[in-house]
């Protein structure tokens, strides 16, 4: 074998080399989509809505603060939450469309999954359950 079949021989396996090592990364090419499940299955307003309220507003609306920086409004209660579901302004308000003032105050819209919480336990009957 001449000298220049063995270079070309070794430039091939050298190819076919790095070749065998390129790999992609599984995650890189199929960027991993993330699927986030919202559970909408027994929803009360003792556990999920307290819940969420107690999370979200009463820092303002509750009993101590609602007339600190709530503006008067309590939504620690089910008969103080109750009229602000009858006159829908607890939900446009997590909803941020402009028919009330947006909630929570100068904060960070509630995410998707506990607007769809209080939502569904408001077109359910806004039960005290
Ligand atoms: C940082 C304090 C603060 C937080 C947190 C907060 N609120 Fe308020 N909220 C206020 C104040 C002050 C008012 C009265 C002035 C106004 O309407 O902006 C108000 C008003 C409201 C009103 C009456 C709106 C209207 O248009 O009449 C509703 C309903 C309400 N809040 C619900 C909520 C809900 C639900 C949350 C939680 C998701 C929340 N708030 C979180 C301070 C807060």
């Amino acid at each position: 074998m001449g000298i220049r079949s063995k270079q070309v021989i070794i430039l091939f396996l050298g190819i076919f080399l790095f070749s065998a090592c390129y790999y992609d990364k599984k995650d890189q090419v199929y960027p991993q989509v993330v699927v986030t499940t919202c559970d909408t299955t027994n929803i009360t307003y003792a556990v999920t809505v307290t819940n969420i309220l107690n999370a979200n507003c009463n820092s303002c609306h509750g009993t101590a603060s609602a007339n600190v920086s709530g503006g008067g409004i309590l939504l620690s209660t089910y008969a103080s939450v109750k009229p602000y579901v009858t006159n829908g302004k607890l939900i446009n308000s997590v909803l941020q469309n402009g028919q009330a003032s947006a909630m929570p105050k100068n904060m960070a819209k509630l995410d998707q999954c506990t607007i769809n919480k209080l939502t569904l336990w408001v077109n359910k009957g806004a039960l005290n359950n």
